[in-house]
């Protein structure tokens, strides 16, 4: 099967959000319709809500995913910002049964980065590229000469100091709880990415999810030396590259 349309569906702990995307420029050929996650974020409520927003686009074909967790040959291996009941189940199975169409699953964070690399700054960036999701949780994308590392888990990190892992003290969601400001979510962000870069050493460091589009407000905070850039497919990037690993499998 070699559609070149093919639905996105962007699944995180707070929406699920989809659109059809045409895999060979990247856009969306319709305006993205977002569901909230229901908030038990269970197998069964999520695969309803799945399942209604591909009714809502009035799909039949190939769907791309991208979920919030590990994610090895379609089951979910972690669920930091969803129902624990997720952990071993097959993500694949659960999604395709409740809509009927073939579903193909990656992790939310690798999806945006694919297409980060594919269409937006990332596009022929050579040497290790790490792409940060800054949102509910942090996601990552590493990318070794433009190729996924998949899985990588690096909003999972503990911090000097903290007791707790890093995207539960510099995520949006850590800023919200916490009304921190920007100047003090920056500074933490930033002892965040400086741990991120003695560990990997990246050569370009990108930043997507919904705070990358406030990059203005902490982009004083950030010191390390890495060049970090606020990636430019910003909101849809999750859903266009959950549509490019769709296409990429059914392709083989
Ligand atoms: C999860 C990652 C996910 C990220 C963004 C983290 O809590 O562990 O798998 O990519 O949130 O949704």
């Amino acid at each position: 099967m070699q559609e070149r349309t093919i639905l996105g569906i962007d699944v995180g702990a707070s929406g699920i959000k989809g659109a059809v995307v045409d895999i060979e420029t990247g856009q969306l050929l319709n305006d993205r319709i977002r569901l909230d996650t229901p908030d038990s974020a269970t197998p069964d409520a999520m695969a309803e809500t799945f399942a209604e927003l591909v009714r809502q686009h009035n799909w039949r074909g190939l769907i791309g995913c991208g979920f919030p967790s590990i994610i090895k040959k379609g089951v979910a291996y972690s669920a930091a910002n969803i129902s624990e009941e997720w952990i071993g189940t097959n993500v694949v199975e659960i999604f395709s049964l409740a809509c009927g169409c073939p579903v193909e699953v990656l992790n939310d964070a690798d999806a945006a980065g694919m297409a980060e690399m594919q269409f937006g700054l990332g596009k022929g960036e050579m040497g290790t590229v790490v792409l940060i999701t800054i949102g509910s949780g942090l996601g990552s994308a590493l990318f070794i000469d433009g190729k996924l590392v998949p899985n990588t888990e690096f909003g999972h990190f503990f911090l000097k100091n903290q007791k707790q892992v890093a995207e539960k003290y510099a995520s949006s969601n850590a800023r919200k709880r916490e009304d921190l400001s920007w100047e003090e979510w920056g500074i933490r962000f930033n002892e965040y990415l400086q741990n991120l870069e003695r560990v990997i050493n990246p050569d370009l460091i990108l930043l997507g999810g919904g705070a990358s589009k406030r990059f203005d407000k902490y982009d004083s905070y950030i010191t390390v030396r890495t060049p970090v850039k606020p990636a430019e497919l910003l909101n849809n990037a999750g859903t266009v590259g959950a549509a490019i690993h769709a296409h990429q499998r059914w392709r083989k």
